[in-house]
């Protein structure tokens, strides 16, 4: 229905005089400029014209915020889902090309190869740029990202020229370079390496156009080989001890050493993101697992220390076909075991200090990191929710000890190491409880962790350490609950009188959810990584979820550190026009409320943030373009929201074989950047266009503006959208 309960123009939506979101921003941002100047170098300050720089990246959840704004209201039409098309060849399902609604529009901002820092130099459509080029390039696949701006000089964030973070998740062997996996080398893995990290870059909008700047000096690439520091209770641990290499171009030399337990090389699988409100970038480490292999039979799982902890993070010989272990020894697990427990962190990152280490911070525990979204509280404790994006996996908080200082940015910098780690478990009765992970905490055998053989320690310090670096097993002992995938949270903002700490995690799908023979994560931590098949429960109530669903939960007492909470389904995804027989305790339809009924059917929901207004915006990941379970759905897509009535619009349709995940805003709402991530995968080395030729073929160009045909290979992007009459995005 639209009207007054779905207003659908932001300029309706309030009429009470109160302060704007912009004067709220504004206020945010006064609160904090005068510790974030200062933090890069005077050169870079010149070189960045003069600016200083702005924490501000979507905090508005921490501030006081005056009530009365309301929802700002849906203001665009559904664009149609992305079904096949008659003329398409049989490989390409759906349009290949990004659509947006009517008065949007949509442009290439920045695609895999392209040059993004100093010395970077063309991506070359026959993929033949070598790693030390990649490593000047922006990297393969992109994921979770965030903008900082810079603060201008009406003191107001800047919303035309600012910094990306962007997360290069992983890459597609077989497009990386022209031979593919088959063609394995020092020089292929060294690329895949240098394709991995994060990107980090200048957006800065000239005559209305948004570009990369390439020559900023704040562009920067963190690759699986840059240097970063380990902090919080797990540093230092032996378990964090590996063999020391020497890392060159031409390979990974054994220096007869072993790194201290504070070093790691590299972060890699960095899938979706945080931010911190003292402006720093939270990068996430997801399946690092794949990234591993061995060169001998792994140890059994029953067999030790090592082999529990493969089996139960699912490691296997042969890996995700990256075959770095055949080339690099650092990921072979034969030989250097203790390396697979430096990755599955979160990673702290200052992209306004070109030159800082990044920090993987273990306070906030080894999962395969989905997403890191912080809330502050009333009383200044901070809080980071975060999922494990396996089947059967966990939710997980951690409360900070100390408290977030708005004035002083440096009293931050270690915030992320002290603190509790919660896991969550959800009740029938809608409640929930956040179980602490701490080594006195009685798991469901009755032996508090201490005592667990998995966390056996010489002290609390240490059996500490080993609860974050086995963080599933220490879960799995206290009987956590076991969710559809938790992929990204997202925390509503509190304006519009609406103050509740309000979080919401996407379950996007479990093939094994309610089917047979039953059995449960056991409470030893010796399940194998996503093997079990929990039967349906309150929290996850369909068998066979193929479409996903959204829960959300409200903290007791609005405090990070409730122990307790409240929660309930935002929604459960699906296609109101399927076929398929549900089973006893499912629909396949889904419950998404939309108008035309049916009209913003998605499903495997992923990417999930709110913006600085209010809204929803949530991203799929399924596998299959409109065929099979996503016949009607057609291509994954992006919707739009309303958290107080679950009305949602699709806003964005995908080219083929794509994912799309990744999302950021500039301070004033009307630019917003998306990701397309893996467009055309599947393809083979032979052929790299087969499934996709996106997104030269939208444009007319290769990359860059540059025309250079033959196009070569689809590249995952960020696309930069308007409104064409220069409003904020999605009113
Ligand atoms: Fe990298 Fe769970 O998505
Ligand atoms: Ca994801
Ligand atoms: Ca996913």
């Amino acid at each position: 229905m639209k009207g007054i309960k779905h207003p659908r123009n932001d300029e309706t939506i309030n009429p009470s005089g109160n302060a704007s979101i912009y004067d709220i921003i504004d206020g945010i941002d006064a609160s904090r400029r005068t510790f974030i100047k200062g933090s890069v170098g005077s050169t870079a300050l010149a070189a960045a014209g003069g600016l200083t720089l702005s924490g501000l990246v979507g905090t508005v959840q921490a501030a006081p915020v005056p009530a009365g704004l309301g929802f700002p209201g849906i203001g665009f039409e559904s664009v149609p889902a992305s079904v096949s098309i008659a003329t398409a060849p049989a490989a390409s399902a759906v349009a290949d090309k990004i659509t947006v609604p009517t008065g949007y529009t949509a442009e290439l901002f920045v695609a895999w190869g392209d040059a993004i820092m100093p010395g970077g130099v063309p991506f070359a459509s026959d993929a033949s740029n070598t790693a030390a080029e990649q490593a000047k390039q922006f990297g393969a696949h992109n994921d979770g990202m965030a903008f900082f701006p810079f603060t201008g000089a009406d003191g107001k964030p800047t919303s035309d020229r600012g910094i990306l973070a962007i997360n290069n998740e992983y890459t597609h062997e077989e497009i990386l370079t022209p031979s593919g996996v088959a063609g394995a080398s020092i020089a292929s893995v060294r690329k895949s390496q240098a394709a991995h990290g994060v990107s980090i870059l200048e957006a800065r909008r000239r005559n209305g156009k948004w570009a990369v700047v390439k020559t900023s000096p704040y562009g920067r690439r963190l690759t699986a080989n840059t240097k970063t520091r380990i902090s919080g209770p797990a540093a230092g641990h032996a378990l964090m001890k590996a063999n020391e290499y020497t890392i060159t171009e031409n390979g990974s030399f054994p220096t007869g050493k072993q790194t201290d337990g504070f070093t790691a090389y590299g972060t890699i699988n960095n899938c979706a993101n945080g931010v911190t409100p003292w402006g720093t970038y939270l990068t996430c480490e997801e399946n690092f697992n794949g990234n591993f292999g061995s060169t001998a039979a792994l140890p059994s799982a029953t067999s030790g220390e090592a082999g529990k902890l493969f089996n139960r993070y699912g490691f296997t010989a042969a890996g995700f076909d990256y075959k770095w272990h055949t080339q690099d020894p650092r990921f072979d697990l034969a030989v250097n075991p203790n390396e697979s427990n430096l990755f599955g962190w979160v990673v702290e990152v200052d992209p306004y200090d070109p030159k800082s280490v990044p920090v993987k911070r273990t306070a906030l525990g080894r999962i395969k990191h989905e997403s890191a979204q912080y809330v502050v509280d009333a009383a200044g404790h901070l809080a980071v929710y975060m999922g494990d994006d396996e089947r059967n996996e966990y939710i997980y908080k951690f409360v900070s000890a100390g408290k977030y200082s708005s004035t002083n940015r440096a009293a931050n910098r270690d915030l992320l190491d002290a603190g509790t780690l919660y896991v969550a478990k959800f009740a029938a009765d809608l409640s929930g409880q956040w179980i602490a992970l701490l080594p006195g905490t009685i798991g469901v055998d009755g032996l508090a962790l201490r005592d667990n053989p998995n966390f056996a320690g010489a002290d609390d310090a240490e059996v500490l350490a080993k609860i974050l670096i086995k963080t599933r097993m220490a879960a799995d002992a206290v009987g956590a609950t076991m969710m559809d995938r938790p992929e990204w949270t997202g925390a509503r903002p509190r304006i519009g009188g609406f103050n509740k700490i309000e979080i919401y995690c996407t379950l996007t799908n479990n093939n094994r959810r309610g089917t047979n023979a039953p059995s449960s994560n056991k409470a030893d931590g010796s399940t194998a990584a996503g093997s079990a098949r929990p039967p349906v429960d309150a929290a996850n109530p369909r068998e066979d979820n193929i479409y996903g669903h959204i829960i959300r939960w409200q903290e007791d007492a609005d405090t990070v550190k409730a122990t307790s909470f409240t929660w309930n389904l935002f929604l459960q995804a699906g296609d109101t026009k399927t076929t398929k027989a549900p089973k006893p305790t499912n629909n396949y339809k889904g419950n998404i409320v939309a108008d035309p009924f049916g009209s913003a059917d998605f499903g495997a929901p992923d990417g999930l943030w709110f913006d600085h207004f209010g809204r929803l915006w949530v991203q799929t990941d399924q596998i299959g373009d409109a065929s099979g379970d996503w016949k009607n759905l057609g291509a994954n897509c992006m919707v739009c929201a309303d958290p107080n009535t679950g009305m949602a619009r699709r806003f964005l349709t995908s080219p083929n074989g794509c994912e799309v995940t990744g999302i950021a805003m500039s301070p004033d709402g009307k630019t917003m950047w998306v990701g397309v991530q893996h467009p055309g995968e599947g393809s083979p080395a032979s052929n790299p266009e087969k499934i996709s030729k996106w997104p030269a073929n939208q444009w007319g160009v290769e990359s860059d503006g540059v025309t250079s045909l033959p196009f070569g290979r689809p590249r995952s992007s960020v696309v930069v959208i308007t409104k064409d009459d220069g409003g904020i995005i999605g009113s």
